[in-house]
């Protein structure tokens, strides 16, 4: 199928590089032609583990072409995917400029059947709005055309991998021949699909995304009752895991989620509850429970070394989680931001993600980038671990604790056991889980 995915983003391309592995004819189109350049010349402006490979492999086979001119990807396929952003307003509402505009310039330029898809995560109900804004800019000119849902559920760091193996693909339509058209395309996909209606399947995402920042809080919530009692709050999230019921997933306590979903997601559906006057409140605790995790993370490290004035401070981690180079949403921003408060000295380390951070905070006599996780703590008075890449759990801690002026550790992801941290002398600080040393 001839297929147009309008934005070049994180899931754009993922999306894009994935239909076309399927066999597709597939333009990615972008009105930053920055993007598209870097794409034309066979570079991807992000890393995401398994797509540069994947991505060379579908030019190389002439599945994937790149546009920014988005009529003309119109008008040479048959199926257009919406990936474009749906940022948060000053008030959490999400702001739906970029999609209106993909819906008029895909109505000015309809020569024939199309079927227009929402993948980006957009308020219940956004596929009519785009369905009366093809209508009206299309001036009473009788093309056919549906439009249908069909959310992503791509973890950054993972979205190769949930991509071909989902849990499930969710299908929201108004019409047999949307359904078939999805259907098709994803045959080559083993994994469940639900079809629904169009509110239902954006609800699904949206609802989705609530619930698993609901569960990062919830636990977030008891890792400060652990703080405060003794408990472990690793055990707990294991004990309460073993429940069937309940699920261990997503109830690792730390510095709670960031990103450019949960954090937006969460407040958009606030937004939509009180529109339709209803209680979210509970969404709205989510969030500030959320919003929390920092203080009480620097409070550790205040507990741990009194005074940061010209401390020399340690970042592990940059992004937002490991395995991606996105820093949208990440706590090490706002951590960074108070430590600078604080007249510290930063060491800042991240595998994949120090060019994007170095945008936001130069490299200066207080900030400093580093090539490796051990020239960080050289010399340091505190290690913040702030996204769990694998490299730093197989870290040499003897090296760690001997490199470090005070062998002080915050750990914000829980990626180390306080027992195994108090053998090399360190003064550990986990979330939840009391102090070693
Ligand atoms: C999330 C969803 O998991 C995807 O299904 C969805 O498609 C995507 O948002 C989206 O809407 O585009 P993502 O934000 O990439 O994916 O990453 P997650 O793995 O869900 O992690 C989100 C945040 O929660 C991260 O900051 C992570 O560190 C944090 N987290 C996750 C915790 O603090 N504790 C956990 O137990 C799990």
């Amino acid at each position: 199928m001839k297929v147009t995915v309008v934005g070049t983003g994180y899931v754009g391309l993922v999306t894009a590089v994935g239909l076309a592995k399927l066999g597709n004819e597939v333009i990615g189109v972008d009105k930053d032609t920055s993007k598209i350049d870097m794409l034309e010349k066979g570079k991807l402006p992000i890393y995401e583990p398994g797509l540069n490979e994947l991505f060379l492999s579908v030019v190389e086979e002439d599945k994937l072409d790149f546009y920014t001119d988005i009529g003309a990807a119109v008008r040479n396929s048959d199926i257009i995917f919406i990936c474009v952003g749906t940022p948060s307003l000053d008030d959490g509402t999400a702001d739906l400029s970029q999609v209106e505009e993909v819906a008029r310039t895909v109505s000015e330029n309809l020569d024939g059947y199309k079927l227009i898809v929402e993948k980006s995560t957009v308020p219940v109900n956004t596929a009519r709005w785009i369905k009366r804004t093809i209508e009206l800019y299309n001036k009473g000119k009788r093309v056919d055309f549906d439009v249908a849902s069909n959310p992503e559920f791509l973890r950054e760091g993972k979205a190769v991998y949930d991509f071909f193996h989902p849990d499930r693909i969710v299908i929201g339509v108004d019409s047999e021949r949307a359904e078939n058209i999805l259907l098709e395309l994803y045959a080559p996909v083993n994994a469940k699909i639900l079809v629904t209606d169009i509110p239902t399947a954006e609800l699904i995402k949206h609802a989705s995304n609530s619930f698993l920042a609901m569960k990062i809080s919830f636990i977030n919530m008891i890792s400060d009752l652990c703080d405060k009692t003794g408990a472990d709050v690793k055990m707990v999230a294991d004990g309460m895991g073993l429940d069937s019921r309940i699920g261990r997933a997503f109830l690792d306590a730390g510095l709670g989620y960031g990103g450019s979903c949960f954090p937006k997601d969460t407040r958009a559906l606030f937004r939509i509850g009180e529109e339709y006057h209803l209680d979210f409140e509970l969404l709205k605790v989510v969030d500030r429970i959320n919003l929390k995790r920092i203080e009480k993370f620097i409070d550790k490290l205040k507990d741990a070394l009194w005074v940061l004035k010209d401390k020399v401070v340690a970042v592990w981690g940059l992004s937002f989680k490991p395995d991606t180079d996105d820093i949208r949403e990440a706590p090490s921003i706002k951590i960074i931001k108070e430590l600078l408060k604080e007249d510290a000295y930063l060491r800042l380390y991240d595998p994949k993600a120090m060019e994007n951070m170095k945008r936001l905070f130069p490299p200066d006599e207080r900030v400093e980038y580093v090539d490796d996780m051990y020239s960080a703590v050289d010399g340091a008075h505190a290690l913040l671990v702030v996204a769990e890449w694998g490299e730093f759990k197989d870290a040499d801690l003897s090296r760690v604790a001997s490199l470090m002026r005070t062998p002080v550790v915050v750990d914000g992801r829980n990626i180390f056991e306080p027992g195994e941290m108090a053998k090399y002398g360190i003064f550990y600080y986990g979330m939840g889980r009391g102090k070693s040393v």
